[in-house]
């Protein structure tokens, strides 16, 4: 449904994207991941036409974006960053705007402004001006007119950005509808786990070059069992750097490192049990404050996997 092939695109001496391919089949949900400044919005905007890359081609449905804009604006929807609403319209009249423009026959207007206006849970707000509706609102009336034109494939840059905890889980909810209906979506994020649920794919961009792009299940998997213990110590006991260097050598811990009186250990992969790290640090001395287990979060291991160019 999409597919990129050597994306380049500079904006002055700045190379916004290096050579950028991927490619998204059918029903897939593909996360896009990356830093602010990674090149995210630019891809976007390059495949919904926008923009122009400087090198390499795309495709959306298989027609091309430099000759078949037209087509492709059909069968595409892409909601930006950032959703420029007009003043003194409602929400009613914004997507009646949008049909219009669409050249959704006048007919049916009524019944494909209401179904979206259902879908994105809408429908009370419908004749309340744009203006005043809150972000979530109006990250879901920018998805609405998005869908106005029933189109396959959607462009997302950051839907949930700026939302509040409820907003992103009414969000979320709303995102994986619209994967079960069919569509082929492509959701930018920075955040990884926010998408890992309801994505069968993810791509991970930093500084215009794709570092990874596969599944889910293959990313957890390159990064599964980088546990992390987090030690806070007592004064009296033993120093932090003293309780490193005693667990320094062990082949179950990868890395030990200190912060005044804290220890952040990294295990090694398929390490679970911290009973032996808990010995380990009493045996060394260690007055023992606190004992945090944490997962590494996939998008830091993933960091830790790739160059780091972006902490
Ligand atoms: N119109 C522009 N003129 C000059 N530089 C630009 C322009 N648009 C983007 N850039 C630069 O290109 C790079 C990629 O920007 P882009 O907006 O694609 O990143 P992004 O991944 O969407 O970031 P964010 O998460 O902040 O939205 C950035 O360094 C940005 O400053
Ligand atoms: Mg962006």
């Amino acid at each position: 449904m999409i597919e990129a092939r050597g994306l380049s695109k500079n904006y002055g001496t700045l190379k916004a994207l290096d050579n950028l391919s991927l490619t998204i089949g059918p029903g897939e949900v593909f996360g896009f991941i990356g830093p602010n400044g990674a090149g995210k919005s630019t891809t976007m905007k390059i495949l919904s036409c926008l923009l122009r890359p400087d090198a390499g081609r795309a495709s959306v449905c298989g027609l091309d974006v430099r000759t078949r804009g037209d087509d492709v604006r059909r069968v595409l929807g892409y909601m930006p960053d950032f959703l420029g609403v007009y003043d003194d319209l409602t929400v009613d009249e914004y997507l009646q705007f949008f049909a219009a423009a669409f050249a959704i026959d006048r007919r049916r207007r009524r019944a494909t402004i209401d179904g979206v206006l259902e879908l994105t849970d809408l429908v009370e707000k419908k004749h309340s001006p744009v203006d005043g509706l809150s972000r979530g609102m109006q990250q879901r009336l920018g998805i609405a007119r998005v869908l106005i034109h029933d189109p396959k494939v959607l462009l997302l840059d950051e839907p949930s950005s700026g939302l509040d905890p409820r907003a992103r889980i009414e969000m979320r909810e709303l995102l994986i509808e619209l994967g079960k209906m069919g569509k082929c979506l492509m959701i930018s994020s920075h955040i990884l786990s926010e998408l890992a649920e309801m994505c069968t794919c993810i791509g991970i961009i930093e500084r215009g070059r794709l570092l990874y792009s596969g599944s889910i299940k293959e990313a957890y998997a390159r990064v599964r069992g980088g546990e992390r213990v987090t030690v806070r110590l007592e004064p009296g006991g033993a120093a932090a750097a003293q309780v490193a260097e005693a667990l320094a050598g062990d082949a179950r811990i990868t890395r030990a490192s200190v912060a005044d009186q804290s220890l952040t250990i990294d295990l090694a992969p398929g390490n679970h049990g911290h009973h032996f790290l808990f010995e380990m640090l009493c045996a060394a001395g260690a007055r023992i404050d606190a004992f945090t287990p944490e997962e590494v979060k996939l998008e830091e291991a993933f960091l830790r996997l790739t160059t780091g160019a972006v902490q």
